[in-house]
């Protein structure tokens, strides 16, 4: 088992990582990155950052579609819509790699997600443990207390019925 960008989608990740632990010695979730390209413009995906919104799929299901392989298909879609779409992805697990993105945001703007996440928009910087981690586009912390990857969210807020 691989974590090929036609194999990882956000309904299969998590299992997928534990069977691939048996053949990888050291994989942080936090830090797996897909890259998705149509040779225009490059998408990229954080799994362990997705919330499982699905903001994606119902904005461009030609493209998003969490069965497929790959779940992204960049070229049912222009590049300017993938643009405009990935603006809208509410934990910031897409992206457009920054060399890429001329536009790419920089000020930083908070948003309560009912019954959901934080939403950190912007370039920030998170304190954590003694680490310290660099965080651009949007930023998803847990409300919930439930997530299993504090400080941020991993979408767990859905499964327990989080409110507020
Ligand atoms: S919009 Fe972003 S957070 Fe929502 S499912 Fe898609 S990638 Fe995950
Ligand atoms: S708010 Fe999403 S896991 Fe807690």
């Amino acid at each position: 088992m691989n974590l090929s960008a036609s194999t990882v989608t956000p309904t299969k990740v998590k299992f997928q990582i534990i069977l691939t632990f048996h053949h990888i010695p050291y994989i942080n979730m936090k830090d797996l990155t897909k890259e998705y390209t149509n040779g225009d413009i490059t998408i990229l995906w954080k799994p362990g950052t997705c919330i499982h919104a699905a903001a994606c799929v119902k904005a461009l299901p030609k493209v998003y579609d969490p069965k497929g392989k790959p779940w992204i298909k960049m070229e049912n879609a222009t590049s300017e819509e993938l643009i405009a779409q990935v603006k809208l992805c509410p934990s910031g697990a897409l992206s457009i790699k920054s060399d890429e993105n001329p536009t790419s945001q920089t000020a930083t703007k908070v948003d309560v997600l009912p019954n959901g996440p934080l939403l950190v928009h912007g370039t920030i910087e998170v304190a954590n443990a003694g680490n310290i981690e660099q965080k651009k586009v949007t930023t998803a912390f847990c409300r919930c207390g439930a997530s299993a990857n504090k400080p941020y969210c991993d979408g767990t807020h859905n499964k327990v019925g989080f409110e507020g």
